[in-house]
């Protein structure tokens, strides 16, 4: 279903900018006037990340976007990260700055095959990872990032069996963590899957004090060597808290940014792939947003999320249920992750 509003014929265009214009000056000028929040994912180029209100990983991000009181959310992320923002927070405008912004994990996960996959599941409770389509989320009991997974599966009852989709690999992880029995759904992000064992093995050999950091998308042949696995955020805590000075980062790399800003005295080496560059680690969905782009969203009003009711609704009840059974998953200094109080917990 297409979820996003895109210009009109008399929009702005790239071509059209004029490239004297200061665009840093014009985006605080329309994120002024229309009171607007820049959300920014840690796969986001540098200067998006400095350029955003808040930078977070995707429970952080959802929690941002269900509090802000910006009547505009620019989000710079991925498509169905912008959809989240407008399921929790549908009096709000939800632009992005590039419409085609998708991933390879939403992909992986058809709104049709998922229903027949449930279908054929029919005792089963379906845990849906955020990365997927408002559709997947609205035939979803409950949805899951990358750092509340293991607390929300703790939260289920331990008698029904579960589908977990549509990431086999965070899937895979959370059943050898929790020793719980997942019926997977056999997606995966195509990033974290191209990292290369045997050439984390050698960059291990070559940097034998490092650390591995590793996100919960790598597969169990990568994970087995990690020091930490964890969402964005936890992987960016642990390399700051812990005392080791170098880290092997297997996860996108312009996380490291933030690494870099907040240690600049530690090393950090991204993981590669099976070609030995780190290259193939870059999100080329995440890479298309721009700051021309970020201009134009919000000089345009578009591409701008718009939900049909029925859906919308569909998808905010696992989604809402996320956010209450990850309350005590801790939010960083400032979040504001509390349950507004006219929301009900939809029990299971
Ligand atoms: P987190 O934001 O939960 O770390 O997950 C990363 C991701 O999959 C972004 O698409």
């Amino acid at each position: 279903m297409d979820t996003v509003v895109l210009p009109g014929r008399d929009a702005l265009t790239e071509a059209a900018i004029d490239p004297g214009l200061d665009l840093m000056a014009e985006i605080t000028r329309l994120r002024r006037d229309r009171k607007a929040v820049i959300l920014a994912h840690y796969y986001q180029d540098g200067e998006i990340q400095d350029l955003a209100d808040f930078v977070g990983d995707s429970l952080d991000l959802s929690r941002k976007a269900a509090a802000t009181d910006a009547e505009v959310i620019v989000f710079c992320g991925v498509r169905f990260m912008g959809e989240v923002a407008k399921i929790v927070s549908p009096q709000k405008t939800v632009l992005i700055p590039d419409a085609e912004a998708g991933c390879s994990l939403e992909e992986s996960c058809r709104p049709d095959a998922f229903r027949r996959f449930r279908e054929q599941h029919p005792d089963h409770l379906a845990v849906s990872y955020i990365n997927c389509s408002a559709e997947v989320k609205a035939l979803s009991d409950v949805i899951v990032t990358s750092s509340n997974a293991e607390a929300i599966l703790a939260q289920l009852p331990a008698d029904r069996p579960v589908l977990f989709a549509p990431d086999r690999h965070l899937g895979g992880y959370l059943a050898r963590k929790t020793g719980r029995n997942l019926t997977l759904w056999p997606g995966s992000c195509i990033i974290h899957e191209q990292f290369s064992e045997r050439e984390l093995v050698r960059l291990k050999a070559r940097h034998p004090d490092a650390l591995v950091a590793a996100h919960p998308e790598c597969p169990e042949g990568i994970l087995r060597h990690a020091d930490q696995v964890g969402s964005t955020r936890a992987i960016l805590d642990f390399v700051l808290s812990s005392p080791a000075r170098s880290f092997i980062i297997a996860t996108e790399p312009h996380i490291i940014h933030q690494m870099e800003k907040a240690a600049p005295e530690k090393t950090f080496i991204p993981a590669v792939g099976m070609d030995g560059s780190c290259d193939c680690a870059r999100c080329p969905f995440m890479a298309k947003n721009t700051l021309e782009k970020i201009y134009l969203c919000l000089a345009n009003d578009a591409p701008r999320i718009e939900l049909p009711e029925d859906l919308r609704v569909a998808a905010l009840k696992p989604l809402q249920r996320m956010l209450d059974m990850s309350v005590a998953v801790n939010a960083p200094s400032g979040a504001l992750s509390e349950t507004p109080a006219d929301r009900t917990v939809h029990a299971l």
